[in-house]
């Protein structure tokens, strides 16, 4: 342990971090709290403008950031953002899934019974979330195969541990993220380097763009029946902040959680903890 003692577990710089999604809401708290810790951030997103906006803001906080606008969908795409990114700031050591989300085309209410959700609707939805994991996965993961080392920090959802109304398509798609997480962990360590380690952080309810037609009435403007019941079963009696991700990403993608692989730890309030008596 160096001179900074336990801190030292904790230190990343000058680590490259890419983080899909790194645009969003969760991605991004995740991005500043890496770039804040010392590493070397290139935010990924489907928008160039914002993925430069993000960089901006990481840039005026003395983070080294880079854009490296890509569809995680294309596999093309993200083999160029990769070599982009590597020429820029250097091979790739820590990668956050963080692209991903839900699409009201397939959640399930009164007006759109579950029987009638669109198939296309259902296929979006998992590739936006397990293909999404998978592709960034195989092009980074790789470049970690060679050079033995890396961390993988994949987002699931506490939709895939504790199952919820309305939106099932996206949690199953969830689940397939937090079994394919601990699967990777295990085919990194076993095939590739027990240095290669894969984990995922299951977030509970944070009010973001892409929940709060479930959540708020922009309308009436006030929380939904369902905005409230999910307040009413978190023990911490609140949504949860961006930044509530950032100490447990830190975590699990540092030296602090060398010997932690194939987990899915939630970061939900005490949600996934209570059974509501
Ligand atoms: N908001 C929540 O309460 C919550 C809870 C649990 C899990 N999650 C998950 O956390 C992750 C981040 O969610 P968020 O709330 O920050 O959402 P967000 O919509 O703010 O951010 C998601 C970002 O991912 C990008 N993205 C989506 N698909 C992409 C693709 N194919 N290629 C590249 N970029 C893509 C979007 O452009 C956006 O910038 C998602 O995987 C989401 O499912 C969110």
């Amino acid at each position: 342990m160096s001179d900074r003692g336990v801190y030292s577990l904790f230190d990343i710089s000058g680590k490259v971090a890419v983080i899909t999604g790194g645009s969003g809401a969760l991605g991004g708290a995740i991005a500043r709290g890496l770039g804040q810790a010392g590493a070397r951030v290139a935010i990924m997103g489907r928008r160039r403008d914002a993925c430069e906006q993000r960089v901006a803001e990481l840039v005026a906080l003395g983070v080294e950031a880079f854009a490296a606008p890509c569809d995680a969908l294309d596999r093309e795409a993200l083999t160029r953002a990769a070599a982009d990114i590597e020429a820029r700031l250097g091979p790739v050591d820590i990668l956050v899934n963080a692209a991903g989300g839900n699409d009201p085309r397939a959640t399930s209410s009164p007006a759109q019974p579950f029987f009638d959700l669109d198939p296309a609707a259902i296929e979006a939805v998992f590739a936006q979330n397990m293909m999404s994991v998978t592709l960034p996965c195989q092009i980074f993961g790789q470049g970690m195969a060679k050079r033995g080392s890396g961390a993988i920090l994949n987002i699931t959802s506490m939709s895939a541990m504790r199952p919820l109304t309305q939106v099932g398509v996206y949690g199953a798609a969830k689940a397939s993220v937090a079994n394919f997480t601990q699967w990777l962990a295990t085919h990194m360590a076993q095939e590739y380097s027990p240095e290669i380690r894969v984990n995922a952080l299951a977030p509970g309810f944070f009010l973001t763009d892409q929940n709060r037609y479930l959540l708020y009435n922009t309308a009436t403007e006030r929380w939904t029946n369902r905005g409230r019941t999910i307040v009413a079963h978190t023990p911490m009696g609140r949504l949860g902040k961006p930044d509530d991700l950032v100490g447990a990403a830190l975590w699990l993608v540092s030296p602090a959680a060398a010997f932690v692989t194939g987990v899915v730890v939630p970061v939900d309030g005490g949600f996934s903890a209570y059974s509501g008596v």
